[in-house]
């Protein structure tokens, strides 16, 4: 069985105290009510990670990661953060490749497998993002860029690292937008992302990697998607701000 995993990503949303206090409520109602084996993740700004993984201790089931890394390993790149010092906050996770730096930010393909690298040197578990924009996927252009998106930015690694990985599947179109993608629409791409992963690796492999489904999921569409054979969970953004939403995000995978 693969891992189910329900992952936040709060964005450039909520100051310093505001953050810890969010982060407790998840950890004390996660710590109540989640009953099953699912991850649970939280991807805080950068200011963030130390105070919350030092709030999660080793006795908390949720986890905490970063947005981004820079893949160089140390030196003169003003106002960036390195893998290892992510790594030294007590974060376990981090996103790469989120529509938000593919567009705003430049981050290229080539950008992003350095990224990837540089990750899981560190120790670091990549959710790794790709989706299409409105425009891709009205022209029919969508499994074309998300199979380039995963050629360049993570078939590089080899069948052990790559086991490593948890893969997020993003529409563009769905995120912050209130368009969810329908149960559908997700799968018949979640099943294509799958069926990728086992023409480049192999079907061990694809089985048992994780796609997460993420644009605008919150807990009233979530037992649906998540009800999906290929679909292992969510990147929640919007919803993973309110502790109830969020938190009932994740029992949807309560036994
Ligand atoms: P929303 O859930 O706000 O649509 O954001 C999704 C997302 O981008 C998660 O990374």
């Amino acid at each position: 069985m693969r891992k189910k995993i329900v992952a936040g990503n709060w964005k450039m949303n909520l100051d310093y105290q505001q953050g810890i206090s969010l982060f407790s409520e998840i950890v004390n109602m996660a710590n109540d009510e989640v009953i099953g084996e699912q991850g649970i993740v939280i991807c805080a700004p950068f200011i963030h990670l130390h105070g919350l993984a030092q709030l999660a201790g080793s006795r908390s089931r949720v986890a905490v990661g970063g947005q981004n890394i820079y893949f160089q390993e140390t030196g003169a790149y003003t106002g960036e953060i390195s893998a290892s010092q992510l790594k030294s906050t007590g974060a376990t996770y981090v996103i790469l490749g989120h529509s938000e730096r593919r567009a705003y930010f430049h981050e290229d393909d080539n950008q992003l497998s350095r990224k990837v690298d540089a990750a899981l040197k560190h120790g670091l578990i990549p959710i790794f993002c790709i989706g299409e924009t409105q425009d891709e996927r009205e022209s029919d252009r969508y499994f074309d860029v998300i199979r380039t998106q995963l050629e360049e930015g993570i078939f590089h690694l080899a069948d052990g690292d790559f086991g490593d990985v948890v893969l997020a599947y993003e529409p563009v179109w769905a995120i912050g937008t209130g368009l969810t993608a329908t149960p559908e629409q997700a799968q018949e791409v979640h099943a294509f992302i799958r069926n990728e992963v086992a023409n480049h690796y192999n079907q061990n492999v694809a089985n048992s990697t994780t796609i997460l489904y993420g644009g605008s999921c919150n807990p009233k569409n979530a037992p649906e998607l998540f009800a999906q054979p290929d679909i292992d969970g969510g990147l929640i953004g919007g919803a993973s701000l309110k502790s109830r939403d969020f938190i009932d995000i994740a029992k949807v995978f309560n036994r």
